[in-house]
């Protein structure tokens, strides 16, 4: 088979190696890609929003399989262009991706099925918005309906936090449309992790339980970012909480869409606040996670190319899926300045010396300059590492980020600290 991975970052860097592996797998392009996904495959500038132009270029070069990475295209509904021309296309389509794109969709979608969600309230209008505001007990989340990077959510620890937040986005608009709608909801207390499925439409098979690091400071302090480090498994998820997530969530989540005659073939992503009242969603997303993906790639047995195939043929139940029994982890390595502005063309070193038999290093913003590989994004490299224990793998990906150096180079040093210990929900 030759692939089209769509994206360039640390997941489809992962998504590439993990692919690569795979007999059915002649070749793989990666569009963009970066400086690490060239050393396994060819990386290629396609127009992603043309998408007749990226179908004649996928017939030319006899592309069999198209696996999406990020939001934007399927939000764009680029599965939906696809697989109008009978290209083999794994992502959802647009309107089942919606329950990413849109968070008042998918808040109202949650309240009709009754998957367990912070209660909320959608609004367009600020002097409705601010109004509701007014009457309600604080810390409340204020979020942009649509897609904002990750940064159009704000968390309001007062009324008047929380009005200037409904004047950026519908007022200000600071996000542009992705703001016309806001939900206003209940903050929810507790201990956040990610979850993810593969799902055929039908069927959905969770992946383990994984955690990432949103915050850019230690502690879970400072501003939001892509996300800046995971582990997974989670050591104090249990089988029991997962099969509830799955019954409680994942599945009425799958058959809601499917009855509203959204079917969602891909992975779904919800991002989980496991509170004193159970699991409930904070969001859910349409794909992959970054760097989930990267902890992920390193701990999946069987073959993705088969299990992907699987999903978009609708016969996901055909594939037994495994997993390592052992912990992989990621710590992401940022450009200064991130998660706001950021300097590029920063030359990296250090690359060969970080990789050892345990670790790989996955590329996100990176690309090659000349000898050089330098700096071309946020969120740089992902120093990944397994081991029999989490502090063993943690271990491993800090040795490996002790090797690289660029200037002015963040990461977090905690990351996997608050749930190493950790026994219980
Ligand atoms: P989201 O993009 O909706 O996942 O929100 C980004 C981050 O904001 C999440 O990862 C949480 O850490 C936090 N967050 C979102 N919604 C809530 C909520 N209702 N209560 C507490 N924290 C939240
Ligand atoms: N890990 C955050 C995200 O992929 O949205």
């Amino acid at each position: 088979m030759k692939i089209l991975i769509v994206g360039g970052g640390g997941r489809e860097h992962a998504l590439a190696w993990k692919l690569s592996q795979s007999p059915r797998v002649k070749e793989i392009f990666i569009s963009p890609g970066n400086a690490g996904t060239s050393s396994i495959g060819t990386n290629v500038l396609l127009d992603l929003q043309d998408h007749q132009k990226l179908i004649d270029w996928i017939h030319e070069n006899q592309i069999e399989l198209v696996v999406v990475g990020p939001d934007d295209p399927l939000a764009d509904g680029l599965v939906d262009s696809m697989l109008g021309a009978g290209i083999p296309t794994f992502g959802p389509q647009k309107a089942a991706a919606e329950i990413e794109w849109s968070k008042a969709f998918a808040k109202s979608f949650m309240r009709e099925e009754g998957v367990p969600t912070a209660d909320f309230e959608s609004f367009t209008d600020f002097a409705t918005a601010r109004d509701y505001l007014r009457g309600q007990k604080f810390p409340m989340v204020i979020k942009a309906d649509g897609l904002a990077r990750g940064k159009g959510v704000i968390i309001a620890k007062n009324f008047e936090e929380g009005e200037q937040a409904l004047a950026d986005m519908l007022s200000k608009k600071v996000f542009g449309a992705a703001g016309n709608t806001v939900v206003i909801e209940e903050f929810l207390d507790g201990h956040e992790i990610s979850v993810h499925a593969f799902c055929d439409g039908e069927t959905a098979v969770l992946f383990p339980p994984s955690q990432d690091h949103k915050r850019i400071g230690e502690g879970d302090t400072g501003p939001n970012t892509g996300g800046m480090g995971t582990i997974a498994p989670v050591p104090w998820v249990s089988e029991d909480l997962m099969d509830e997530i799955r019954d409680k969530i994942i599945l009425p989540t799958l058959r809601g869409l499917k009855k509203r005659g959204r079917e969602f073939v891909g992975i779904l992503y919800p991002g989980l606040m496991i509170t004193k009242d159970g699991p409930k969603v904070l969001e859910f997303n349409a794909r992959f996670g970054d760097p989930e993906t990267q902890s992920y790639m390193r701990l999946l047995k069987t073959d993705l190319a088969d299990i992907i195939l699987a999903c978009i043929q609708h016969r996901l139940h055909s594939v037994p899926i495994e997993w390592e029994k052992h912990y992989a982890c990621c710590v992401v390595l940022a450009s200064a300045g991130y998660p706001g502005e950021y300097v590029k063309d920063i030359p990296i070193s250090g690359l060969d010396e970080a990789e050892s038999p345990n670790t790989i290093l996955f590329h996100a913003g990176t690309k090659q300059d000349g000898p050089n590989i330098v700096t071309n994004g946020g969120r740089v490299l992902g120093a990944t590492a397994v081991g029999e224990m989490l502090n063993g793998a943690l271990d491993a990906a800090y040795q490996s980020v002790s090797e690289i150096h660029f200037a002015g180079m963040q990461y977090r040093k905690d990351i996997g600290q608050k749930s190493l210990y950790a026994r219980t929900a």
